[in-house]
Parts: structure tokens; C-alpha cells; sequence
């Protein structure tokens, strides 16, 4: 059985071909950073437009790469929300037109499910039921995966996701586009007791986040000092502290009231190697596998909606002629 996944949520377009047998047999992604780079941030058309260049031809290079054709797949897998509506209407036109040309099912993947099922691409070791820490730019979440397509979220972000927060630090503190990789990157010069921001939400029992107050703070900091590199620098590395902290402290309380013996890091956030290095050593205190996608599947790609198409196709799931999106599907929701 081979599956062929589409994702085209956001910024990056990634395709990508899963084999039931082999595992996966390719995967591509064409980034638009460079278009994004010069305004800040994502411009929703500019995504969609990029969609629209970049898919065909990736979608032929990953079927070479993977040495097959169309005559060999089974399912088309597409990512139908949520996210950027125009950007997940280029990825769910192209997926659905190709399945009904070539006579297969489509099947409308969650974009929060194929990064909570990701790691299970590579790691043979990790089993049902598992609890995920789900870190992107759009959504922090901790999910009980009891098995795929059987969610518990057990508590999420009240206002900034924290990848965003990383995102719009980075953007106050100056830095270039893409934000969070580039503050993690500064944060590795920074001294890390030379500023202290506090670890929100984490004096109060529950298992919500909050990190626009965090921002505000680094705000104030920044505006507060000379500006020097070496500032910016301490600053960030404070910043990322503080975000590792508050989802260190909140993974423990989830894996202690939820009593499971198995951690998923998934999302943009989880290729954050401080967060990896603090994840890490919580495994060892609380004798908890933990587990990470490597760095490219944490971040959008194809391979996870590949993937999930996979688990969904077993399960005898495909959907009806219909061209169908939602830019704000939440989790666990039939897709309307
Ligand atoms: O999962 P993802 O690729 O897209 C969404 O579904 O949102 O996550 C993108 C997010 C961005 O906010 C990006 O800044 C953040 O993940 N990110 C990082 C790192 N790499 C990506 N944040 C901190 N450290 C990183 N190394
Ligand atoms: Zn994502």
C-alpha cells in the first residue's frame, strides 16, 4: 500500500510517498522563506501563489525520487486544515483533482494529527498510547494519543502559540525571518543568568499555556537596555530558557497525572535544541521514553501526511468527491 501526501498548510509545500512495506520511499519541501523573508512574516496569497508553482513539479521529482508512478499509489493524502485557507485550498484542489483523475480515494488529513502521528515514521520503539507535547507556530498542546485518531487534548495555549511567541520575540528583538530558528540560534551566545523571565502559568495547578505576557517582558527588557548584540543575545537565551521551562514543568505534571511512560515532542518547536536537551534529561529523572521526530519532521512536511494518510487509509477512510477545507479545524472534529 503507498500513499502520496500533500502538505501545503502554510509556507512550505511537502510531498512525500509512504510505503506500508518499506517505510517511507521519498520526500520533498520547497520552502518560501525567501518570498516570506522580506516582509517579516507570511503573506497568506504569496503562500497560496507559491503553492500553486512549486506542487506539480514536486510532486513528479518525489514520485522519481521514490522510484514509482501513479499507477502504484493507492491514496492521495492532503492536508485540509487547519491553517491558511488559500494555501490549504491550492494543496486539497490539486490532491483531490489528481485522486479522481487517476481513480483513488483523497483523504483529508488534520495537520495537528499528522505532526502528533510523525514520530511514529521512523521510531519503531514507540507504541500506543503516548503522550505528545505538540509545539508549533500555530498551536501548543498536550495530547494524550491513545491510539491514531483517538485524542485527549489535556491542555493548550490561552493566547500565543509558542512558536509564535519565539516568532514574534525574535521580531522585536530585530532578527530576520524565519524568527524562531534564528533567536535559538543567537540564544547559544547569550549568558544565562544575566536576564530572568518568568515561566508563565506554571504557579497554578492545570495544564494551560500562556506566553503572550513573556513577550511583553522581553519588550520591556529590551527596551530598557543599551541594545548591544551582546544584550540581544542574553535576552534571547533568557527567552528560550523561559519557554523550555514552562513546557519542561508542564510535560511533568501531564506525564504524572496522566501516569504514561512514553513522550512525543512534535511540531516547528520540537527541532529546538534546548527544548530536546531539557526533554531529555526529564526522560531520565522520571524514567519516561522520550521520543522526537528528527528536526525535518517536526517542521511541516509531507511525510507526516503521508503517514497519516496511511494510518486513515487502514482504517478504511476516504472521503467524497467534494473539495473541502477548513481553515480552523480543531482536533478531533469531523472536517465541515
Ligand atoms: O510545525 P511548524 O513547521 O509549522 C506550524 O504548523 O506552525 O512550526 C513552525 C514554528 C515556527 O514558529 C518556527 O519559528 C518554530 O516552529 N521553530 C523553532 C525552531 N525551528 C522552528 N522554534 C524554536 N527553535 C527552533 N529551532
Ligand atoms: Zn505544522
Amino acid at each position: 500500500m503507498r500513499i502520496l501526501g500533500i502538505e501545503t498548510s502554510c509556507d512550505d509545500t511537502g510531498v512525500a510517498v509512504y510505503d506500508a512495506a518499506k517505510g517511507l520511499l521519498a520526500h520533498m519541501l520547497s520552502s518560501q522563506c525567501d518570498v516570506h523573508a522580506q516582509f517579516g512574516g507570511v503573506v497568506p496569497e504569496l503562500a497560496s501563489r507559491d503553492h500553486i508553482c512549486k506542487i506539480t513539479p514536486l510532486v513528479q521529482q518525489t514520485l522519481q525520487a521514490a522510484a514509482c508512478s501513479y499507477a502504484d499509489l493507492d491514496a492521495v493524502a492532503y492536508t485540509a486544515g487547519p491553517g491558511l485557507v488559500g494555501a490549504l485550498l491550492v494543496g486539497a484542489a490539486f490532491a483531490r483533482s489528481l485522486a479522481w483523475s487517476i481513480q483513488l480515494p483523497a483523504i483529508a488529513i488534520h495537520h495537528l494529527e499528522a505532526h502528533l502521528l510523525a514520530p511514529l515514521l521512523e521510531d519503531s520503539a514507540l507504541v500506543f498510547p503516548y503522550l505528545a507535547l505538540l509545539v508549533s507556530g500555530g498551536h501548543t498542546m498536550l495530547v494524550v494519543v491513545n491510539k491514531a485518531g483517538d485524542y485527549r487534548v489535556l491542555g493548550e495555549t490561552l493566547d500565543d502559540a509558542a512558536g509564535e511567541a519565539f516568532d514574534k520575540t525574535a521580531k522585536l528583538l530585530g532578527l530576520p525571518y524565519p524568527g524562531g530558528p534564528a533567536l535559538a540560534a543567537l540564544a547559544k551566545q547569550g549568558r544565562p543568568d544575566r536576564y530572568q523571565f518568568p515561566c508563565p502559568m506554571t504557579d497554578r495547578p492545570g495544564l494551560s499555556f500562556s506566553f503572550s505576557g513573556l513577550k511583553t517582558a522581553v519588550l520591556n527588557a529590551w527596551q530598557r537596555s543599551e541594545q548591544s548584540q551582546q544584550v540581544r543575545a542574553d535576552i534571547a537565551c533568557a527567552f528560550q530558557q523561559a519557554v523550555v521551562k514552562t513546557l519542561m514543568i508542564k510535560c511533568r505534571r501531564a506525564l504524572t497525572q496522566t501516569g504514561l511512560g512514553r513522550l512525543v515532542v512534535a511540531g516547528g518547536v520540537g527541532a529546538n535544541q534546548a527544548l530536546r536537551a531539557a526533554l531529555t534529561a526529564l526522560g531520565h529523572d522520571a524514567g519516561v521514553a522520550v521520543f522526537f521526530p528528527r528536526p525535518e519532521f517536526c517542521t511541516d512536511n509531507g511525510a507526516m501526511v503521508a503517514y497519516a494518510g496511511y494510518c486513515q487509509f487502514k482504517q478504511g477512510h476516504g472521503e467524497s468527491l467534494a473539495i473541502r477545507v477548513n481553515a480552523r479545524w480543531r482536533l478531533g472534529d469531523q472536517l465541515s
